[in-house]
């Protein structure tokens, strides 16, 4: 696997005084696009048209529906709303890539996008080659003042295609998963080293912080507005949960103890049979897991990878600790004391995702982005190996359903004592 382009970040680092002028403003528009859609078409290579159709679950969707759905994005909300006289490059494509957008009309039903063998992943291709000449052209004959009023919007866009790129990794994941051979996205892939320590606990003394996102530079609504939080005292885990801590706790019977895990989470744990992360698969006496890279050895000091916040709070519980809450975790973030807070895994936090006081949704059909989902969801704090460089910050709110664990989720602990 090549290294992934740095993409939005570019842009942001770029994002033009009001005095720059038209044609270096519409290059680094320009340089910025290409480098992200780019690298969705990099991760999508190593795919055949048959693994590009798959959907092996509903909340995962097809890589070819990935690639099709960001495009739509861009001619739905650059071109469409902001080039006079732009013509869809096909009528069906909006109610076939439209994701949940209300505001931009009907849409074809999520669980159902691995049914779509067409179009073809060809003409998936032709499509995003099609806006893309469309959304360069824009660039160069915009003019600064329109470019400038739209930067925002383009921001959105990469960033969006970004999160989708990770999306392209989780998802072709669970569905190899499922596939007994097993398939390697890419043989010479190996999980990303930990930077773990022996200084166990850092402490976070009682204390009100400014927390969420507080300058201009590229951020989601769902991280402003930036507000004071009392934390502390408390002590954070400097170090993520490891598989051979997860693998103690299993083998202390932590999966079949019910009074460890919360209700609807022994539940889950006994309507899914689960008995280990997700991806592990017993063979022989040993446990191994799915990677990118195809079916490894547990490495027992990598970090835990692909588990649920049920199981996360049930692990926490058995080690006689808890999980950080959302502030705890910027706060320390911010200071620095927290290994691997980035590029490995996802952390859960005990927050629910909820809106911060006072957030309002930003106007138009962009405002259905994040503030529609806050509720009954958690949120998670880092960023994992998954994750465009560049893409992450410390205010970045990442929100799951307590279930899932086909993203590249782990955990660090938090404790009161
Ligand atoms: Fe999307």
């Amino acid at each position: 696997m090549t290294k992934p382009a740095s993409a939005a970040a570019a842009l942001a680092t770029a994002t033009p005084s009001p005095s720059s002028d038209s044609a270096l403003l519409a290059q680094r528009l320009v340089d910025a696009y290409r480098a992200v859609r780019d690298e969705t078409e990099r991760r999508a290579a190593p795919l055949s048209p048959e693994d590009q159709l798959i959907q092996s679950m509903p909340d995962a969707s097809p890589a070819k529906w990935h690639r099709a759905h960001t495009t739509w994005f861009f001619e739905q909300f650059l071109l469409g709303e902001h080039v006079a006289g732009y013509t869809p490059f096909h009528p069906d494509y909006a109610y076939l890539f439209n994701s949940y957008y209300v505001s931009a009309g009907p849409r074809h039903a999520r669980h159902q996008r691995g049914h779509l063998t067409r179009p073809s992943a060809d003409e998936v291709t032709a499509y995003r080659r099609h806006v893309d000449a469309e959304v360069v052209k824009f660039f160069q004959s915009a003019g600064e003042e329109k470019l400038q009023a739209l930067v925002p919007l383009v921001e959105v866009g990469l960033n969006h295609e970004q999160q989708h790129q990770e999306l392209m990794y989780t998802d072709i994941l669970h569905a190899f998963a499922q596939n007994p051979i097993p398939p390697a996205y890419d043989p010479a892939w190996r999980f990303p080293a930990s930077n773990g320590s022996t200084e166990q606990w850092v402490t976070l003394n009682e204390g009100i912080h400014t927390v969420g996102h507080a300058d201009d530079s590229f951020h989601f609504d769902n991280e402003k507005p930036a507000h004071r939080a009392l934390v502390g005292p408390v002590k954070l885990a400097k170090n993520l949960v490891t598989n051979a801590e997860w693998l103690a706790f299993m083998k202390d019977g932590g999966y079949a103890t019910a009074t460890l895990w919360l209700m609807d989470g022994f539940a889950t744990v006994s309507n899914e049979g689960w008995q280990a992360p997700g991806h592990w698969r017993e063979t022989g006496g040993e446990w191994k897991i799915m990677t990118l890279g195809g079916l490894q050895p547990i490495d027992p000091s990598a970090p835990v990878c692909h588990v649920s916040y049920y199981e996360a709070d049930a692990f926490a519980r058995w080690a006689g600790k808890h999980l950080p809450t959302e502030m705890e975790w910027e706060v320390a973030a911010r200071a620095g004391l927290l290994n691997d807070a980035y590029g490995i895994v996802w952390q859960w936090t005990r927050s629910s995702y909820s809106p911060y006081p006072g957030y309002r949704a930003i106007e138009g059909a962009l405002g259905e982005y994040n503030g529609k989902f806050m509720v009954n969801q958690l949120v998670l704090r880092g960023s994992s190996l998954a994750t465009p460089p560049g893409h992450s910050r410390v205010t970045y709110r990442n929100f799951f359903y307590p279930h899932h664990r086909w993203q590249f989720t782990g955990l660090r602990l938090a404790d009161y004592a």
